[in-house]
């Protein structure tokens, strides 16, 4: 094993790309594919404040940490566990949380996966000109069409997974920071467009209204549960992501100044996605809640429609793969680092494993929207089950147990070297989030759900 005072994989070279990376891995499909229709299917506004009141309540508290955990312990996320675990004379059973990390990383990465190849094809949409001078009839046929071809979406799956592959092949310096330097700020611009165009068309308030207004009573346990599992799945929380990342990260940092920058970037970059996407959907007639298909059946329009939105029709499917892509890295980079450090593999071996794993497993993703599509476990299709099963199970409960451990299991003089936050009432307020709110809240959630209050 390495010494403990770097990590094997290198280390990133300043303050400011470990927050590009952890920006690269927050900002992703979740934010700009995902949050809008869940947001649509569950009912608007007030869905939205439930789910700011997570990241609040419980990511950004988890998130500081998981992120201090893993600069800790300098492993991957096993590694880690059970060398703080020991450190802390603890049940040596903790390094299970990290296995509960990888197994959920693959899982995630399977879907995810197939969404950016869906991606990937849109830029060859529209470079063609499908969309130009698009209605939503138009757009939603060409969905349609692409939905029910499960050799297409296997083709743009492979493609997107070698890409994947081959940049974390290249290591934490070399290959992650560099994907994403110049990728935030352009994609952030490109959602600026977005939303001015939404400006320019006359549903712009009714999107805005559906996007901010409180409801209360269109929100259900099971409503507060997509909200939390997706809190922390925008923040790559609760599977190690976060931890890996942590792990690269200089001693002389400060993990609580970041994290928010982080949290507060990622919940930015959603809303301007939200306000970009209702607007275009009202005015189209589109229905909020159509699902998985939403963006890919509301931005072509906008693109088909307006100056220059050939030009930028293509950007931003470029920025959204890009997007994707330094995302999917953190999902696999815990798998990947596992491999490497115990299975004696070079990066590249390892890379090769886990890609050819994710690949066949997002084949269930690819045919849950064709020729698996009645195929139901627990009135879910594959791609359905494996969302809920990763986003509203296993990263909470992740999540819930990086908590706990921070909170009641570490040594609190530990914690607070490794944050050496300089006014003490900060670590207190922290402390007090991680041992009792963000646990409470998790568990509530919980027992909601499953019909105990
Ligand atoms: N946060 C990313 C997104 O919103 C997805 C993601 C990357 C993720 N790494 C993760 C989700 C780790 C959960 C855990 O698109």
């Amino acid at each position: 094993m390495t010494d403990s005072n770097k990590s094997s994989h290198g280390e990133w070279s300043s303050r400011m790309a470990f927050i590009l990376a952890a920006t690269g891995s927050a900002v992703g499909l979740g934010n700009i594919w995902k949050f809008p229709y869940i947001t649509g299917e569950n009912g608007g506004g007030a869905f939205v404040i439930v789910y700011l009141m997570c990241v609040l309540l419980i990511g950004i508290p988890i998130m500081i940490a998981e992120t201090m955990i893993g600069r800790r312990g300098k492993r991957n996320p096993i590694g880690t566990m059970a060398l703080l675990a020991k450190e802390s004379d603890a049940d040596p059973n903790w390094h299970y949380l990290g296995w509960l990390g990888v197994v959920a990383g693959f899982l995630i990465l399977s879907y995810y996966s197939v969404i950016a190849g869906w991606g990937l094809s849109y830029i060859l949409n529209v470079f063609t000109g499908s969309f130009s001078g698009a209605g939503g009839e138009k757009v939603q046929t060409i969905f349609n069409d692409f939905m029910a071809s499960p050799l297409q979406q296997l083709f743009w799956h492979t493609v997107f997974m070698v890409v994947t592959m081959s940049v974390v092949a290249r290591g934490v310096t070399e290959g992650l920071e560099r994907a994403v330097q110049w990728l935030m700020p352009a994609l952030f611009f490109l959602l600026l467009l977005l939303v001015a165009y939404a400006m320019s068309t006359n549903s712009y308030f009714k999107g805005l209204n559906f996007l901010f207004n409180t409801d209360f009573s269109k929100i259900t346990g099971q409503s507060v549960l997509t909200a939390m599992g997706h809190a922390f799945f925008t923040l790559s929380l609760g599977m190690g992501a976060i931890m890996v990342y942590g792990a690269y990260l200089p001693k002389d940092i400060s993990i609580a100044r970041t994290t928010v920058i982080v949290a507060g970037a990622d919940t930015l970059v959603a809303l301007l996605a939200g306000m970009a996407i209702f607007p275009i959907v009202f005015e189209n007639n589109l229905q909020p809640g159509s699902g998985p298909g939403l963006i890919f059946q509301t931005l072509p329009i906008a693109f088909g429609n307006m100056t220059g939105g050939w030009f930028f029709g293509i950007l931003f499917f470029v920025l959204l793969v890009f997007a994707a892509l330094s995302s999917s890295i953190s999902l696999i980079e815990p798998a990947v680092a596992w491999l490497v450090e115990t299975r004696n593999m070079t990066r590249q071996r390892a890379c090769v494993w886990a890609g050819a794993v994710t690949w066949l497993l997002g084949l269930g993703t690819i045919f849950s929207f064709n020729i698996w599509s009645e195929f139901k476990i627990f009135d879910r299709t594959v791609f359905e089950l494996l969302d809920y099963l990763t986003a509203n199970l296993m990263l909470p409960i992740g999540g819930f147990c990086i908590a706990i451990f921070a909170g009641w299991v570490m040594k609190q003089e530990h914690c607070k070297k490794e944050l050496h936050l300089t006014n003490p009432h900060y670590f207190e307020v922290w402390r007090f989030l991680v041992c009792y709110v963000s646990p409470a809240a998790v568990f509530l959630v919980f027992l909601n759900v499953v019909g105990v209050i």
